[in-house]
């Protein structure tokens, strides 16, 4: 049996405290003692106090810094930014400005020469494919952005072929703006209308 594990004697305990740190203070036996905090445990404790009084100056007296909501926000509009440039493809383009892009209608010129004439004529006058320079539409409104959508998906069934895994996300804008200012350019041999009338 080893003696050193019973418990120690109250004379044992006595001998434990430091007599020079005894304050003096008794109350009903219980003696006051004087021992200081660690250096290391005190300089902590002062910085956490001086770190809580910058950070209430600068998030509540001052709000200078976000608030909490004011940060969610921002992170999801962040996370917003990121989803929809994750899944739109192509950043939205404005046709209308492009429609006045000489240099847009050109690109346009040439994917529709190499591209289109074969189905649509030379002077999208229609063939296989529908008369692109009059009035009458099959499929939307003949607006930049109904012609981009048909370019774009085709219409498989009827024998237009869909673009957008062929053409790049340019060469589809350039080739719908050049269709839609053809519109009135009355062509020679032009196909008999198909689709409804579009009145402006
Ligand atoms: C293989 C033949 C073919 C080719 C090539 C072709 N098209 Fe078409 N296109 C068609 C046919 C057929 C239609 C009619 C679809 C229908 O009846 O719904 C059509 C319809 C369209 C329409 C809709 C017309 C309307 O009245 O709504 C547009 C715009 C158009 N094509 C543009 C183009 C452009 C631009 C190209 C070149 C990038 C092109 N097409 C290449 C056959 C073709």
């Amino acid at each position: 049996m080893n003696s050193n594990q019973n418990p120690p004697s109250p004379n044992q305990n006595k001998s434990l405290v430091d007599e020079a740190l005894i304050e003096g203070h008794e109350y009903d036996g219980i003696k006051e003692l004087d021992n200081p905090l660690p250096a290391w445990w005190l300089f902590t404790f002062l910085i956490t106090i001086i770190f809580s009084f910058l950070y209430w100056i600068h998030y509540d007296l001052t709000a200078t810094g976000p608030s909490t909501s004011a940060e969610l926000e921002m992170e999801l509009s962040q996370l917003q930014a990121l989803h929809s440039a994750a899944t739109s493809k192509e950043p939205s383009v404005d046709l209308q400005s492009l429609v006045k892009n000489s240099k847009a209608l050109e690109v346009g010129q040439g994917v529709f020469a190499a591209r289109c004439a074969v189905c649509h004529g030379a002077k999208a006058e229609g063939q296989i494919g529908p008369n692109l320079t009059d009035r009458f539409w099959i499929h939307g409104k003949g607006t930049p952005e109904d012609i981009l959508q048909v370019v774009s998906k085709g219409v498989l069934e009827k024998g237009m072929p869909s673009w957008e895994s062929m053409l790049s996300a340019t060469e589809i804008q350039s080739v719908s703006v050049y269709v839609f200012t053809l519109k009135n350019s009355n062509p020679p041999n032009a196909k008999a209308p198909d689709g409804t009338e579009i009145k402006e």
